[in-house]
């Protein structure tokens, strides 16, 4: 026997309250903005409508459960007005009269969509955060481990290099260019030390007063070897700048830039300047080699990014992202332009400042 059922008011919620009758047929309907169905849309049909497939077989299993378990809940896909699915909650509710006989069911849908996909942003975020922790910790753990036997290998060919010298110098030469391998190889892996250092907030700095421009003759003399074998001459302008600077870390920054200049602008003169701006030390390197594209400008300083096919240059786009961490690092700025008629311009100015002043 089929009873009327009261209609009710629509609930303030986003949930959907209404009631079936004992055939599931919807008697009363009334919604907050669930699934944008209208009374007169939904009254005297089968809620079999709200779901996916309009399983009707499926949805009197969940009646039959209801009524044999006194509730039936659970969480699933439903349809909207338009077929778009959404994530619901569902509720069932046997209604029996005084005598206990069933007259039909109260069902509250409740919309967690967007609650559900909030959740799943969350997830996805904490699996990124994970996954970039591995990374580091894999960088970390692979860095390590290269150092050693690299150390190792370099003291051993150090050693063979001293001593073909005297004896067979075609020999040596052949040790030497294994030897620059070999420091290519550990800058490398430096590189990959430092982004984990970072990444984990233990790239620290060292302060002590010392003369820019200095530090740039020590970089400049060290690299001659690798300037000649790029075809740059290195014209060197620098007037003393008396700094509190990690000089480590600053000549590592400055060694960055300069095999930039040599790598990208090989065969060319290279300009290395050093100077005293109002309140910043300001260091410039430029090349003569083919520039970079106005998109890259920006993008060239961030982790593994390269403005070139590395068929044609190696290296790992660490370079730049170790510099400006560095620059910055000292309160100061690190940046790029083309310079017409072609090369390329690093500017890294740094503050002019007492060492006890910088944090
Ligand atoms: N002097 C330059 N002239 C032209 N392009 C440059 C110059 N310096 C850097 N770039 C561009 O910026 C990119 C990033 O430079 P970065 O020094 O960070 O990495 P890399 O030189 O590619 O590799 P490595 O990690 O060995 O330094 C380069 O791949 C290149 O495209
Ligand atoms: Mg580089």
């Amino acid at each position: 026997m089929q009873t009327t059922l009261p209609q009710l008011a629509a609930p303030a919620t986003d949930d959907a309250i209404f009631l079936l009758g004992l055939d599931g047929v919807i008697q009363s309907w009334s919604a907050g903005h669930v699934a944008s169905w209208r009374p007169e849309e939904v009254i005297g049909c089968h809620f079999s409508i709200f779901h996916p497939n309009g399983d009707a077989e499926a949805c009197a299993e969940i009646l039959a459960r209801a009524e044999r378990d006194g509730r039936y809940a659970e969480e699933g896909w439903r349809r909207r007005k338009d077929g778009s699915p959404y994530w619901a909650s569902v509720v069932i509710t046997p209604l029996r009269d005084a005598a206990g006989a069933l007259r039909g069911f109260a069902k509250v849908t409740r919309d967690l969509h967007e609650r559900r996909r909030l959740e799943q942003e969350r997830v996805q975020l904490v699996e990124a955060k994970e996954a970039i922790q591995t990374r580091d910790e894999f960088l970390s753990i692979v860095s390590h481990e290269l150092k050693t036997p690299l150390t190792a290998l370099q003291l051993q060919l150090q050693i063979l290099r001293e001593r073909l010298q005297g004896t067979d110098p075609q020999l040596a030469a052949r040790a030497d260019r294994a030897l620059r391998s070999g420091t290519r190889l550990t800058d490398l892996v430096e590189s990959l030390l430092d982004v984990s250092r970072i990444a984990t907030g233990r790239f620290e700095l060292n302060l002590e007063s010392g003369d820019l421009a200095e530090t740039v003759r020590i970089v400049g003399d060290r690299l001659s070897e690798a300037a000649l074998r790029a075809g740059c001459v290195v014209a060197v302008t620098a007037v003393p700048v008396p700094l509190s600077f990690d000089k480590l870390r600053m000549e590592q920054a400055i060694t960055n830039l300069l095999s930039n200049a040599f790598k990208y602008g090989a065969g060319a003169p290279v300009q290395l300047n050093v100077r005293a701006e109002a309140t910043d030390a300001v260091l410039e390197v430029r090349d003569h080699g083919p520039g970079i594209k106005t998109a890259d400008m920006e993008r060239i300083f961030a982790r593994f990014e390269r403005g070139v096919s590395s068929r044609h240059y190696g290296g790992l786009g660490l370079g730049l992202y170790v510099t400006r961490q560095i620059i910055e690092g000292h309160g100061g700025t690190v940046t790029a332009e083309n310079c017409p008629p072609t090369g390329a311009r690093f500017a890294v100015r740094l503050p002019l400042r007492r060492k006890e002043e910088l944090h």
